[in-house]
């Protein structure tokens, strides 16, 4: 489905946040892509999803390479566009209709797609949003923008999912509901996030980047969760002090805080 060849990235400011990052996802493949705060998982999702271009190496989409060329292509960029879609981490930054139903019609209108209204009302009933269809996006909370973005991006109906930290505001119902809609679906998923317990809910491949923005891992979550040494390099096990009885100690810790 994609292939990424020695993709390395610096902002303009210089530093490099992406250093030589080499792998390909397969079709229907379910993958988590896990890291520390500022590794670079945000910055990787906008280069698949066509938003940033890298300032070295090759990025393909089922055989397309992406380029600045290619997106302005409409052949080629339309059919990228549709089917390489990203929610992104911070719902804020997606929203910008007037009601909430406009909001999850905008990439069915965009593309041109049949039967949007059903389609609407189909996934904001999948996500839970259904009463909130008349309302402004911008009034809603946290967690209800979050399920209007997620709508939003699965009314596509995509080839490529990519989420940026999908369930950072959602409860407990609604992130059961996501899991179980990712391990469901014949879409080919990539979604990052800093939580190893929901990484290996989201995925049975991992792909790990360190703090030296650098690929250090690429196998099955499984093999991942065993493997002490890369999660403390990758800064995704804690340490703190707990007692036992009446010994104080300090180990590492890989379950989640929330
Ligand atoms: N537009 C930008 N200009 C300059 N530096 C940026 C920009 N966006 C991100 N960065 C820097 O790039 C690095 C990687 O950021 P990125 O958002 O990709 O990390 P992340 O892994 O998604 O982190 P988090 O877990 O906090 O979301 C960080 O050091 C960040 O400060
Ligand atoms: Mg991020």
């Amino acid at each position: 489905m994609i292939r990424v060849e020695n993709i390395t990235h610096n902002y303009a400011n210089g530093d490099k946040v992406l250093n030589d990052l080499s792998f390909a996802i397969g079709q229907g493949e379910k993958v988590s892509l896990v890291g520390a705060n500022g590794c670079g998982k945000t910055t990787l999702l906008k280069i698949l999803n066509g938003l940033i271009v890298p300032t070295g190496g090759r990025y393909y989409f089922k055989d397309t390479q992406i380029t600045p060329k290619t997106l302005r292509q409409t052949a080629l960029a339309g059919p990228f566009r549709k089917n390489a879609v990203l929610l992104f981490q911070n719902p804020d930054s997606m929203i910008f209709n007037p009601t909430v139903f406009d909001e999850i019609a905008f990439g069915p209108r965009q593309f041109e797609l049949d039967h949007i209204d059903e389609r609407v009302r189909h996934w904001a009933n999948q996500v839970g949003i259904t009463r909130q269809l008349d309302r402004p996006p911008v009034e809603l909370s946290k967690g209800e923008k979050q399920k209007v973005c997620l709508a939003a991006v699965l009314v596509l109906e995509p080839e490529l999912l990519l989420l940026d930290e999908p369930t950072a505001s959602l409860d407990p119902r609604s992130t059961g509901w996501l899991v179980e809609f990712l391990g469901d679906t014949d879409m080919t998923t990539l979604a990052a996030t800093h939580n190893l317990g929901l990484a290996a809910e989201m995925g049975t491949r991992s792909l790990v980047l360190s703090e030296h923005h650098e690929l250090i891992f690429d196998g099955t979550m499984e093999s991942l969760l065993k493997d002490t040494d890369k999660l403390i390099e990758a800064n995704l096990v804690h340490v703190h002090r707990h007692k036992h009885g009446d010994v104080e100690h300090r180990h590492y810790h890989i379950h989640d805080w929330e």
